[in-house]
């Protein structure tokens, strides 16, 4: 998919370029951690496959000459020291959490291409004036410790760091004490990391730039997303003697809610989704009419007005559909994250990189969140994307090309070390 565009005079820019081989061995080799039946890998985060990855990439930092600082949150910074030891550094990364179905590359490529970065400047020698750091953030996915992106989001003060160790999983194991017991909580106060720049690699998790056949995504922004916890209460009662208009089913009311959320979705299309992905039914058997059922919803949508119009709805709808059948109704609202706009310095850093490198990348609006987001309200941001198949992720068969995985870690290569400054 290389889309090298005639005409670009590539004498004097950085075409410094990574090692696509050692980058894929080391994402092959991070997979087998939990790894799955179809391929993809299981990393919950702070399972022990968490800890394992974790383990993994700091060792492997370690070989690379890095110095490791781990903080409260568990986000494990790995340094290779620059000229000026007080400058701040340039730093790079993602996640290495996965969903309990996630595939081999969402996050764990951006804490990798981060990894690369670091070891094709020791073996090109190149010293930088701010030291560069891989990052790897705590429970980005947000699949076992609700909300997302929880590491980064305490770094930049969104979140606050004891509701995010009262956390609990479906289990009721908390945050807190799920990250002492893998051993990463660190001493390093969350927040207290200076960063002077931060570019996040990822794989786009959609379809653009495959279908357009570019290579490179330069983002400008995410789209804002809000998640809620919903539960609807109505009655218990026995499946076979219950007649149908005495019941007040809550898997029922909550089956019509959600299928009013896709047609809330739709009607702010084409860029409004709405997901209920977790959904929890009580008593759970076979013959008793679910009494209570709490599930998530996650509205998404690039534009702050239409986010909270979509919100305005799912409330009415919720009133609709429980208030006439007696069904009780919670909603909260969990976390809500505005769209933003990543630093105008680090896109244009990320694509004078790439055209350096022979691509025309392409400017897009990021629809995952990422830990980017979080970190663009402490340090001037940007990220880069490459394309996966079929726009296919948090899916076992999530796939992307060494070829594309090497050009976007390239493309951060240069970005990072046109911000860090060339020492020798
Ligand atoms: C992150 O995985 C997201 O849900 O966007
Ligand atoms: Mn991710
Ligand atoms: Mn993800």
């Amino acid at each position: 998919m290389a889309a090298a565009s005639a005409g670009l005079d590539r004498t004097a820019a950085p075409t410094l370029r990574v090692d696509g081989a050692r980058l894929w061995g080391s994402l092959m080799a991070m997979a087998e951690i939990g790894a799955t039946a179809k391929g993809g890998s299981c990393r919950l985060a702070l399972s022990d496959e968490d800890r394992e990855g974790r383990d993994l990439f700091r060792r492997w930092a370690e070989e690379a000459g890095c110095s490791i600082v781990i903080d409260s949150m568990g986000n494990i910074f790995a340094r290779r020291a620059g000229r000026d030891a007080s400058a701040a550094p340039v730093a790079t990364g993602s996640h290495l959490d996965t969903q309990p179905t996630g595939g081999k590359f969402d996050g764990v490529y951006g804490v990798l291409a981060g990894l690369e970065v670091i070891r094709r400047l020791n073996e090109l020698g190149i010293e930088t004036d701010a030291p560069i750091e891989a990052i790897v953030w705590t429970n980005e996915e947000g699949a076992r410790f609700a909300p997302s992106m929880i590491g980064s989001g305490v770094f930049a003060g969104v979140f606050d760091q004891a509701e995010a160790y009262a956390t609990r999983d479906l289990d009721g194991k908390s945050l807190g004490e799920e990250l002492a017991r893998v051993g990463y909580r660190g001493e390093e106060p969350c927040g207290a990391h200076p960063i002077g720049a931060f570019f996040e690699a990822h794989i786009e998790q959609g379809p653009v730039l495959e279908a357009e056949g570019r290579t490179i995504g330069a983002v400008v922004g995410a789209q804002g997303m809000n998640w809620y916890d919903v539960e609807l209460s109505g009655a218990e009662a026995h499946a076979g003697t219950t007649p149908m208009a005495r019941r007040r089913d809550a898997y029922l009311a909550a089956a019509r809610v959600a299928d009013r959320l896709a047609a809330i979705a739709h009607a702010h299309g084409p860029h409004g989704v709405a997901t209920v992905g977790q959904v929890q039914v009580f008593p759970n058997s076979r013959n008793t009419v679910p009494g209570r059922v709490a599930f998530s919803v996650d509205l998404r949508h690039p534009e702050a007005d239409a986010l909270a119009a979509m919100e305005a709805a799912m409330a009415r709808a919720l009133a609709e559909i429980c208030d006439p059948v007696g069904i009780e109704r919670r909603i909260e609202r969990i976390s809500a994250e505005a769209p933003i706009g990543f630093d105008p310095d680090c896109v244009e850093a990320v694509r004078a990189a790439a055209q350096a490198l022979g691509f025309e990348p392409k400017e897009m609006v990021s629809g995952a969140g990422h830990d980017a987001c979080f970190l663009a309200s402490v340090a001037p941001t940007g990220m880069i994307f490459v394309p996966c198949a079929d726009g296919i992720s948090h899916n076992e068969v999530e796939s992307a090309t060494p070829e594309d995985l090497a050009a976007g870690a390239s493309v951060l290569l240069n970005a990072m070390l046109e911000r860090a400054g060339r020492a020798a």
